[in-house]
């Protein structure tokens, strides 16, 4: 039984210069039919799955008008047995977010809520492209808490050129204030086709990697003194409210996608959904496949990915696991990238700054 559902909802209010995730702008048509398929989708797998955790995200899941989320969940209630599920999160814009909705979706089970803050200063907002203003991201923050979600996690974003160490500060500490359950605070990355990237490739945009190493820090030492664990390199919790779903990929668990761009993988086989949601739709409806990648993984990469994955987490990697990488984790630890406790192996927070070099040795 597949115990994991991920579902993407690719439409967006507007497109954000340095978010390269599958999405375009809503047009009315084309989000119902993108319904009509997701339903057919999620039909074809409802006998193998029994999902323990459900993360609708996106692109901006919030979206969608009433009416078709009303639809979109009233299907899935339908199609899915929802007996085991224990959460089920959405993704938010804190532009995107109404009372009708979150009463909607607070009454269809959904229980977590991941909203994209992204910053509390409205400079930084606006170097982002976002829409919405700090005010009205705290508005929508409030709004959800009226509404009765009790986990509520928050998007922030660091490393952006013009963001100083007390305009990032003072994003911690009016987030701290607010005492979301779970918080990811993601460095920012220049991803290839978006609007950053080249302004970077024009030298336009310049990262500096030693305020970002000090704006990692900074946000690690103010969210762990104000009891957050720090449980993954982006992602903080309170006690008990780490991310379920999340964990479950990190750890190496199986999953299913639905939905364009979505990945999935069970029983050593991966594939993805075409990147375009008309054909995605076309296909999905007309009982055709919608995937455009396949592979079978071997057992080797499974086991480097559960090794790559698990290092980037409090869990790290046991000694067993770790094996077939002994020497090159060594090497590391001479580096003091990792360190050792009595069975495993996790990143120094040194480590944390190269995670993703540290994690090219397991491949
Ligand atoms: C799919 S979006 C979340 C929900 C919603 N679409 C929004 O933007 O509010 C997931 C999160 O990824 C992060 N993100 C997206 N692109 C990023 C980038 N290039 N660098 C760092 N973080 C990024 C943002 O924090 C964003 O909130
Ligand atoms: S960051 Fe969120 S709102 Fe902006 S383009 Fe990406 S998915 Fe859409």
């Amino acid at each position: 039984m597949i115990e994991h559902l991920y579902v993407h909802i690719p439409f967006c209010p507007n497109i954000c210069p340095y978010c390269a995730f599958y999405k375009e702008s809503a047009g009315r048509e084309r989000v119902e039919l993108f319904i009509d398929a997701l339903l057919i989708e999620a039909q074809r797998h409802a006998t193998n799955l029994l999902p323990r955790t459900i993360f609708f995200g996106g692109g901006t899941p919030s979206a969608l008008s009433y009416s078709q989320m009303e639809r979109l969940l009233d299907g899935l209630q339908r199609i899915l047995n929802l007996s085991e599920l224990r959460e089920w999160t959405i993704e938010m814009n804190p532009a995107t977010v109404a009372a009708d909705k979150a009463k909607l979706l607070k009454q269809a089970g959904v229980n977590r809520i991941s909203m994209g803050v992204q910053s509390w200063d409205d400079l930084v907002l606006k170097k982002l492209g976002r829409t919405h203003s700090a005010e009205k991201a705290e508005e929508s923050f409030f709004l959800l808490r009226d509404a009765g979600f009790e986990n509520i996690s928050i998007d922030l974003i660091f490393g952006i050129p013009g963001q100083s160490m007390t305009s990032w500060r003072e994003t911690l500490e009016k987030t701290l204030s607010l005492a979301p359950e779970h918080l990811s605070a993601y460095g920012l990355t220049y991803e290839e086709g978006t609007e950053f990237f080249y302004l970077l490739n024009r030298g336009v945009m310049k990262p500096n990697t030693h305020l970002e190493a000090d704006q990692f820090e900074l946000a690690a030492q103010l969210l762990g003194k104000a009891g957050y664990e720090h449980y993954e390199i982006s992602n903080y919790a309170k006690k008990n409210y780490s991310s379920q779903h999340n964990m479950a990929y990190w750890l190496g668990s199986d999953y299913l996608g639905l939905g364009p761009s979505a990945f999935s993988t069970l029983e050593r086989e991966r594939w993805r959904n075409i990147c375009d949601t008309g054909l995605y739709s076309s296909s999905t409806m007309s009982g055709r496949t919608a995937r455009d990648f396949e592979e079978k993984l071997s057992s080797s990469t499974l086991e480097a990915e559960r090794a790559a994955f698990g290092l980037r987490t409090h869990h790290g990697v046991d000694f067993i696991r770790a094996q077939p990488w002994q020497k090159e984790l060594e090497e590391m630890e001479k580096h003091e990238l990792l360190y050792r406790t009595h069975d495993r192996w996790l990143l120094t927070p040194k480590g944390f700054l190269l995670a993703d070099s540290v994690g090219e040795i397991f491949f």
